[in-house]
């Protein structure tokens, strides 16, 4: 099938290459020139694990092509999805200008029907904003079809080619024919592609990373309680995880959730339940547990330090918002650096792959090592901000040498606290007992 993909961020060139993978021809338009060369020279925009083996077949195959011209990329499309970004408006809820201006340009240009499918994270009621605009804007007939993305970030690829299940939302039979074609092949398995009405399908996103958010929160909330009570978090973590009606995952307390779609899809979806004067009292508490949770690291420094930041030296290891990305958008390492910095510190970090978004946005706020063991030169502390592999099981007796003191404090819980105490560490984590 001919597919065309507008905006190739991390959801738009996922969803092209993986499109292409399954044989479909693709055409990714961005208005983003610089980016759209680099891809047309065979060069990756970001860091996402298994995508440049499918980006260079494809291309190679000829299935997979780039072009900041949106006549050309639609001209032949069946399906033109809209990957653009959402990001908070001014109130908090969600900006749409990106996703209708592309609608409305991609209306003018429409010469036979389309189905145009939004895959950004939009609020209820955007496909009747998208069709409005587009029927402002041609008359030739289209279906606007809602079919969130529930792609994560660091296995993005894996996410796409063997999803859980694919949301689409539409009451248009032609588009529901063609939506299910296309995804056929990802769902071999036999999870489900999931057919409803647009205004279903655009909650079922909020919802999701909302109810994700919340168990995060939650776990904040019990990891913070553990410290005052003497319990172990990891430990009632273990615990209700084993009850199938919690499940494992997600129950990891830290140093607060961030990336580029909790905060902002958690604040336009309280915000949007305000505009329809519902109060939805659960998401106000998600975020305001978040925001406190960004800043408890460094009340655990502020604290152990009395106070005194001023000349202080900090090794941070991890600056991305989780690991196996590149992407900082509203990662806690940048609220923590803000904070040390503030407070006079001096911080050098190591990230396998997010340091140039970090130089890009903050310079020389801060310095960049080379590797993990070189952040600790001469070091005051540890601050463990991104749980990389890498630093799970790091040469202990190398950092010894390299500290000043051997102080870590840990936002991801990555070390044996029996270990720590052999080790002779002060050690500081979430939830847990205070090794000193
Ligand atoms: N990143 C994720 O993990 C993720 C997961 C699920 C859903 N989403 C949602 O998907 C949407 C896109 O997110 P993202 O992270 O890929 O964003 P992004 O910022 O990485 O990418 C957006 C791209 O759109 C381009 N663009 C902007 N205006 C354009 C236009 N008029 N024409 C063509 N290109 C244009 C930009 O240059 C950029 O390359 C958002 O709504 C987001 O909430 C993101």
């Amino acid at each position: 099938m001919k597919i065309a993909v507008v905006g190739t961020g991390y959801v738009g060139l996922v969803t092209g290459t993986c499109l292409a993978e399954t044989g479909n021809q693709v055409i990714c338009v961005d208005i983003n020139e610089k980016k759209v060369k680099m891809m047309q020279e065979g060069k990756l925009p970001i860091y996402e694990p298994g995508l440049e083996q499918l980006f260079e077949r494809n291309i190679g195959q000829k299935r997979l092509h780039f072009t900041s011209n949106l006549a050309e990329a639609i001209a032949e499309a069946k399906i033109i999805f809209m990957a653009l970004p959402t990001p908070p408006g001014g109130d908090g809820s969600a900006d749409l200008s990106y996703v209708l201006g592309a609608a409305k340009d991609i209306a003018k240009l429409i010469t036979e029907y389309k189905v145009v499918v939004t895959k950004s994270t939009v609020p209820v009621g955007t496909a009747d904003k998208v069709t409005a605009v587009m029927k402002a804007n041609t008359n030739v007939d289209f279906a606007v079809v809602s079919n969130p993305e529930f792609l994560r970030e660091g296995v993005a690829v894996e996410d796409f080619m063997k999803p859980d299940r694919v949301v689409v939302g539409t009451l248009d039979d032609r588009a529901r024919k063609l939506m299910a074609e296309l995804y056929g092949p990802y769902v071999r398995q036999g999870n489900p592609v999931i057919f409803m009405d647009e205004r279903s399908s655009e909650l079922t996103k909020y919802a999701a990373n909302s109810f994700l958010a919340t168990k995060i929160s939650f776990m904040n909330e019990i990891a913070n309680l553990c410290e005052l009570v003497g319990a172990d978090v990891d430990m009632v973590r273990r615990g209700i995880g084993a009850d199938e009606r919690i499940g494992k995952r997600f129950l990891f307390s830290g140093i607060g959730y961030g990336g580029s779609c909790f905060p902002k899809d958690v604040q336009a979806l309280a915000k949007s339940a305000e505009e329809n004067k519902y109060d939805f009292r659960i998401l106000n508490s998600v975020m305001e547990v978040n925001e406190i949770q960004k800043r408890v690291l460094v009340e655990k420094v502020k604290k152990y330090f009395k106070g005194d930041l001023k000349g202080k030296k900090f090794a941070m290891w991890g600056l991305a918002f989780k690991p196996e990305t590149d992407d900082i958008r509203e990662a806690p390492a940048l609220y923590i650096i803000d904070d040390l910095v503030a407070a006079g510190a001096i911080v050098t970090a190591f990230d396998p792959e997010a340091m140039n978004n970090v130089k890009t946005l903050v310079g020389d706020k801060i310095k960049y090592a080379q590797d993990q063991y070189e952040a600790l030169e001469d070091a005051d502390a540890l601050l463990i901000i991104t749980e990389w592999s890498v630093f799970r099981t790091p040469d202990f007796e190398a950092m010894d040498e390299k500290l000043k003191s051997k102080v870590i404090f840990d936002g991801r819980n990555l070390y044996d606290l029996e270990k720590m105490v052999d080790l002779g560490y002060y050690y500081n984590s979430i939830g847990r007992k205070l090794i000193s």
